[in-house]
């Protein structure tokens, strides 16, 4: 391993804002953090965010910058990433900002029932192949797993360069006739997109360096529960992504 990556592996046992507990710990038992993140960690009852897939956290830094009345919590797996991110909050001491780094499959170990207020989830591995539909973040799966800690009326976004991972959130969202408020394929080239929008993270900065469109979905779970996986159409095209970029 690289001298950065254990510097940066180091200093993240240094930071407040940096939760990382060993897989033991959340494998058998629920984090103690879940269901007082309010509490016990941020001290207010301002709403709580989540970045799912937050790799340097441009995100949640930069929302969390814009807005100190609500928190922020980037969720990754990849410590030197998520460096990048914590040393900025702790650098600029902010408050309302929390790193978890942990595999998304074990999110419902850290946050209990209604204590996301928001999620985000930006330029995720697109996971082209059908046997791999399961691991997309916007599978009915994940959106089983969401909707025990999101609130009802929450919202969930979702932006990506990849046609095809738009195209099959749309079609999650269709299937199980879901509140969507925005669909749109090119929000730089249609003038959508907005001073948050433009946030722009380290993987959008290469897809846009390539030209590519970027699209943004923001959805609701309409209060259901339960989620079931199914056989998507889309899934039989050979539409060619740009899955090696992110390699
Ligand atoms: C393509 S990168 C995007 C990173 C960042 N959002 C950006 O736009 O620059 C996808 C990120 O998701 C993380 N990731 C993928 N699957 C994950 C999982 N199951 N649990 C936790 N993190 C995951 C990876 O570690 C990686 O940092």
């Amino acid at each position: 391993m690289g001298k950065d990556k254990l510097r940066r592996f180091a200093e993240n046992l240094t930071f407040d804002c940096m939760i990382q507990p060993d897989f033991e710990e959340i494998f058998h038992r629920d984090h103690p953090l879940k269901g007082h993140w309010h509490e016990s960690f941020f001290h207010n009852d301002n709403p709580i965010v989540l970045e799912l897939g937050c790799g340097k956290g441009e995100y949640t830094i930069a929302l969390a910058q814009r807005d100190p009345d609500r928190n922020y919590i980037g969720v990754d797996i990849k410590g030197a990433r998520m460096w990048r991110g914590a040393k900025t909050a702790t650098e600029k001491q902010m408050r309302n900002v929390a790193f978890v780094r942990t595999r998304i499959e074990f999110i419902e170990s850290f946050f209990g029932e209604g204590e996301i207020d928001e999620i985000w989830i930006t330029f995720p591995d697109p996971q082209l192949k059908t046997r791999r539909a399961k691991k997309r973040l916007t599978s009915p799966l994940f959106l089983s797993s969401y909707a025990r800690m999101l609130r009802p009326e929450g919202a969930i976004n979702l932006k990506t360069d990849s046609q095809h991972l738009y195209e099959y959130t749309d079609a999650v969202i269709r299937r199980f006739g879901l509140p969507c408020e925005v669909s749109n394929r090119d929000i730089y080239g249609s003038g959508y997109a907005d001073e948050v929008l433009s946030v722009k993270t380290a993987y959008e900065q290469m897809f846009l360096e390539r030209g590519l469109p970027i699209t943004y979905t923001r959805f609701g779970l309409g209060g259901q529960r339960d989620f079931e996986m199914f056989d998507w159409d889309g899934d039989l095209s050979d539409e060619k992504d740009n899955e090696e970029a992110r390699k």
